[in-house]
């Protein structure tokens, strides 16, 4: 098979692509990365001479180099990662959200049906959904929870699967979408806020919490969610809708000091700083569909996934290093210079 993957030189998207390379030797993949400030091509250093693998500079808004890339590769599938994915940014500039977001989905959507395709694939998020309420912890997003976004990021990805839908139903094209929990682990770029904190602990900088830090995320290691679409992709019906998470509420605050505490670092560096506007409160999946249609079930467990992830940034300084010397400084003194 021939797998086009978009944002493959993104966070999850690479671990996708190493994942896919290792699981299934036989399929060929050709990544599709705009290389913005998110993307970073030393990440995907180890598989550039593997004859299996292509990797092509080119943005999913581009009708013309999207065309003919399909031309040139016939793919099998398609499955989109390519997006503008940090909330602080899209609250900052909603526009490129919109475009990436929405209007490269449709692009690629469209060159799929032109060139006809096996399965496209859509990677979503559990944002669509909007919170859960802190006071019901019964409660939990499910594939029939309504769409009720909060942020720009989270309205643009919402966007984007409602097309998906629109796609499949008007012009019969086979789609799939996931939506999961947040991610942590390997590659990801360090203004999220696991990485970010590890980065500010070693440097001995403040830890900047939003509010009051009781904010709870349900975090998934990358190689689960990878594990997670490629399920999807072989075995997963058209037309269907996946929620994918484990289980695993944490507060973002106790994550911040269990990251510390690893590092041997002080409390004192936690500082407060002014909340995200329109901060969501709770995010929570439920994945008995993925488990009962799909067979799937997260392997890493939270308390090993966040030490793996915290010796992976010890272990590759040089990675994150240099993306934090860079641009990186602006934005960091624009988003937190006065908060
Ligand atoms: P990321 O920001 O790390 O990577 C995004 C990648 O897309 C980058 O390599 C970037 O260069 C590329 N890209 C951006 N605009 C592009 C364009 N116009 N054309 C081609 N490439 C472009 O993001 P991530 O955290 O790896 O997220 C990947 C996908 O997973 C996103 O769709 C996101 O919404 C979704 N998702 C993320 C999480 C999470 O916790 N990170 C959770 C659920 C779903
Ligand atoms: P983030 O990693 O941006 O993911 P998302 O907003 O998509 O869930 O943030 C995770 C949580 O951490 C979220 O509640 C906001 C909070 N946060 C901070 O408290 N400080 C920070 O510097 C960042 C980046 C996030």
């Amino acid at each position: 098979m021939n797998i086009i993957v978009t944002g493959g030189a993104g966070f999850i998207g690479s671990n996708f692509v190493f994942y896919e390379r290792e699981k299934h030797p036989e399929d060929r993949i050709v990544c599709v990365d705009k290389l913005t400030y998110a993307g970073n091509l030393s990440t995907l250093e180890p598989v550039m001479q593997d004859p299996m693998f292509r990797f092509v500079k080119a943005d999913i808004c581009d009708r013309a180099a999207m065309e003919q890339l399909f031309e040139e590769e016939k793919p099998d599938m398609v499955v989109n990662f390519a997006a503008e994915s940090h909330v602080d940014r899209s609250i900052e500039n909603p526009e490129i959200f919109l475009e990436t977001n929405i209007i490269g989905t449709a692009v690629l959507m469209d060159t799929c049906r032109k060139y006809g395709i096996k399965r496209y694939h859509q990677v979503s998020t559990d944002e669509v959904y909007g919170d859960l309420p802190m006071d019901r912890p019964d409660l939990f997003f499910t594939e029939e929870t309504p769409l009720h976004t909060s942020s720009p990021y989270s309205s643009s990805k919402a966007s984007a699967d409602l097309l998906v839908n629109a796609y499949h139903r008007t012009y019969g094209l086979p789609v799939s979408i996931s939506r999961c929990s947040n991610n942590y682990g390997p590659y990801q770029f360090p203004e999220k806020l696991i990485p970010l904190m590890i980065a500010n602990a070693l440097a001995d900088k403040p830890l900047p919490v939003y509010g009051e830090g009781l904010n709870i995320r349900d975090w998934l290691y990358v190689e689960d969610h990878c594990k997670a679409i490629d399920i999807i992709i072989r075995e997963g019906k058209v037309g269907e809708v996946y929620n994918i998470g484990g289980h695993n509420e944490m507060r973002n605050i106790d994550i911040v000091k269990l990251i510390l505490d690893y590092l041997g670092k002080p409390e004192s560096l936690i500082t407060h700083v002014t909340d995200r506007k329109g901060h969501d409160q709770r995010y929570a999946i439920d994945p008995a569909k993925i488990h009962s249609e799909l067979g799937w079930l997260p392997e890493t467990m939270f308390k090993d996934g966040i030490v793996k992830t915290i010796e992976w940034y010890l272990n590759n300084k040089s990675w994150w290093e240099e993306i934090i010397s860079g641009e990186y400084q602006n934005y960091y003194q624009e988003m937190y210079g006065n908060r």
